[in-house]
């Protein structure tokens, strides 16, 4: 390029670039005379894109400006000869989004500066490859940072040693402003909303603790007018767990029935005293009002919790029997539910092997021989079988009870 044309292209344009003062061929000094010439007029126009042509040597060193718009001096404060120093000491990230079909998304590559620093040389090689760039820079030359989108298309030039990068930067602080914003609310949202679940879960054992608190509250002081113990409680409560397990109980669901199975007789809080500790034999209206004990109980019970709904299940249909001569529902075989099938065999035996003041507790083989004989009558046949199966841990929960 002659001195003159030179001097009118530093005057006109600013020019401090290296290509049109260098020793490149004429070819390309007027290629990039003309594409500066096109470039400044888009940018006088007040155009919101911002034209640059960058370049740098594919053999390594660092990129220089040939051109860029005068809306990024007025951005970022700066000249055209500042600019690539500007972009390689106060870029802080480099994003790039990439569309992803399955499943579809965008997935979104973010480099800070130090993997910048790091990456350089490798991420010149690939855009070169590429033939263009697309990114968008998180830079804060001047305390407020600014987002620009970068769109380039890349040149080589062989002959020359020389990539010329034509790009347009268009500024997205905005958008990029309320993304991070986004981003932080989300964080902000993730957060509270740990902690929520951590208080529900801590909130739901609280309230847990107190039901059974409750619960066993309300077993016990039935219990006491009934004439029966914690004890009978306790023991019923491990019979049961045993049966269950041994027939296949989730782990869960024999929880469930250990807890639940105390509170068979919650409902004998609503039987008056003269009937429930009467001594003699009882007349068939006394009778009559004992059985009341099961829809009482029922109905004290229930609603807020598996547990609850298996022990209104239990207190309503204990008394039921496998042939059907049971109350208060006359119910058979398996319309009984499993937990009251599993809860009337380990409360009779129980009974049997516990003194009362009307009789004597019976013997440990003598009460297994009625649970026996009762199979196929009162009981299951088929959980008699796995009651007697299991009979040494049965014997281990007795024994301790004696
Ligand atoms: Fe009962
Ligand atoms: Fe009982």
């Amino acid at each position: 390029m002659t001195e003159n044309t030179l001097g009118y292209f530093r005057k006109r344009y600013n020019y401090t670039g290296r290509i049109l003062s260098g020793s490149f061929s004429g070819a390309l000094q007027r290629n990039l005379s003309q594409a500066i010439v096109h470039l400044e007029a888009l940018d006088r126009i007040g155009s919101p894109v911002i034209p640059y042509i960058a370049a740098w040597r594919p053999d390594g060193g660092h990129i220089w400006y040939e051109y860029a718009g005068s809306r990024l001096h007025a951005l970022l404060g700066l000249k055209t000869a500042e600019l690539a120093d500007a972009f390689r000491e106060h870029i802080i990230t480099r994003c790039l989004y990439r569309l992803q079909k399955t499943p579809p998304a965008v997935d979104k590559i973010i480099r800070d500066r130090p993997q910048l620093d790091r990456m350089r040389g490798a991420m010149r090689r690939i855009a070169e490859r590429g033939g263009a760039v697309e990114a968008v820079y998180k830079i804060d030359v001047n305390g407020s940072p600014v987002w620009l989108k970068d769109l380039a298309r890349l040149e080589m030039h062989g002959q020359d040693r020389v990539v010329l990068s034509y790009g347009s930067l268009i500024d997205v602080t905005k958008e990029m402003q309320l993304e991070e914003r986004l981003s932080e609310v989300q964080e902000e949202l993730t957060f509270h909303k740990d902690n929520l679940e951590l208080l529900v879960a801590r909130r739901t054992r609280e309230l847990h603790r107190a039901q059974l608190d409750v619960v066993s509250r309300l077993t016990q002081a039935a219990a006491c007018r009934d004439g029966d113990t914690g004890a009978h409680i306790k023991r019923l409560s491990r019979y049961s767990a045993i049966l269950g397990r041994s027939f296949g109980l989730s782990k869960k669901a024999n929880w469930v029935l250990f807890h639940a199975v105390p509170m068979h007789d919650v409902g004998k809080l609503g039987i008056d005293d003269s009937i429930l500790r009467k001594q003699g034999p009882l007349t068939r209206h006394e009778f009559e009002i004992i059985k009341t004990h099961c829809r009482v109980g029922a109905d004290l019970l229930g609603g807020g919790s598996t547990l609850l709904e298996v022990a209104r299940t239990i207190a309503l249909t204990h008394h039921e029997r496998w042939d059907g001569s049971g109350y208060p529902q006359g119910l058979t075989e398996r319309q009984i539910p499993l937990a009251s099938r599993i809860a009337s065999i380990c409360d009779v035996f129980d009974a049997l092997t516990s003194e009362r003041p009307y009789k004597k507790a019976w013997g440990f083989e003598d009460a297994v021989g009625e649970v026996e004989r009762l199979g196929n009558i009162y009981f299951d046949p088929q959980l008699v079988k796995v009651f007697l199966k299991n009979l040494p841990e049965i014997k281990q929960v007795y024994l301790r009870a004696c």
